[in-house]
């Protein structure tokens, strides 16, 4: 596991500065969308844990939290409890500076765990969120299963992840893969079976695709136009290594890869 948490602690700070604390993917509606990049990765944020239907007080487990920015919206916008996981040392200071500078502190604490072995009694959340975080799970039954082991009865899970949308060229989708250190690439289906599987019952789910991975193009346009700034603060060699690291992101067809929102509920008993 330490090696998903050094990818993250490389790869994590130059994401941060793009996204706005949110390493995570963009939404846009179609080409002409002038929002910028970091009001569409705002929009992913939104769709995904509203789906959550969080309330005032509640506690939520935010299971692969990054540099914190969702956790402090989350605690802002719905004065909830957030506790957030991470392997990557860099996000778990980020995401606690960001919170004491968002005034949050009181309702956010982080943690460095993995959600394979939650170090959490059984029925302690309301609510847990896994915002592309699954992806890199060595076996998502298990991490389903402590999810569902977490909740308290009725409590709900919601998570965005890739999904695999086409068998064709399955050497691009390879690529991809290796490259953002994916152990498995689950359709719409088999992410539905997971988290069924586990004992969830499924409430919501979304196919957005298109309108994620299908705006690539819109991401690199909107990355570069914000060159000037990346450099003067992490030079062209950080920068350059970056680039070449994520090559393998771009390689697949738009409509190979998939991005898929659900949200589902431990029985009531
Ligand atoms: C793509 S980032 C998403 C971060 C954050 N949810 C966001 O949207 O900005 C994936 C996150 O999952 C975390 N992660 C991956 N494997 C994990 C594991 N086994 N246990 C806990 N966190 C994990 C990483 O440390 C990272 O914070």
């Amino acid at each position: 596991m330490s090696e998903i948490g050094t990818h993250y602690d490389e790869r994590s700070p130059i994401a941060d500065e793009l996204r706005d604390g949110q390493v995570h993917m963009w939404y846009w509606y179609d080409e002409e969308d002038q929002v910028p990049l970091r009001d569409a990765v705002h929009r992913i944020t939104r769709k995904v844990t509203d789906t959550l239907g969080l309330r005032s007080g509640e506690r939520l487990l935010d299971a692969g939290c990054g540099p914190g920015e969702t956790a402090v919206f989350l605690a802002k916008r719905y004065g909830a409890e957030v506790t957030g996981i991470t392997l990557s040392g860099y996000e778990l200071d980020q995401a606690e500076r960001r919170s004491a500078a968002n005034g949050v502190a009181h309702l956010t604490r982080f943690e460095r765990a993995d959600y394979m072995e939650l170090p959490f009694d059984d029925g302690s959340f309301d609510a847990v969120l896994a915002l592309e975080s699954l992806q890199n799970a060595p076996d998502p039954a298990r991490v389903f299963a402590e999810f569902l082991r977490v909740l308290r009865p009725g409590g709900r899970v919601s998570f965005s992840d890739f999904s695999l949308e086409s068998a064709r060229e399955p050497e691009r989708v390879a690529t991809f893969m290796s490259t953002l250190k994916l152990p498995q690439l689950p359709t719409l289906g088999e992410w539905l079976e997971y988290a069924t599987a586990a004992g969830f019952e499924i409430e919501e789910y979304t196919q957005c695709g298109p309108r994620v991975y299908g705006r690539k193009s819109k991401y690199i346009k909107a990355a570069l136009e914000q060159r000037e700034e990346l450099l003067a603060k992490f030079g062209q060699a950080a920068l350059d290594e970056f680039a070449r690291r994520h090559h393998g992101f771009f390689v697949p067809r738009k409509d190979q890869i998939g991005y898929v929102i659900v949200s589902a509920r431990k029985p009531r008993g």
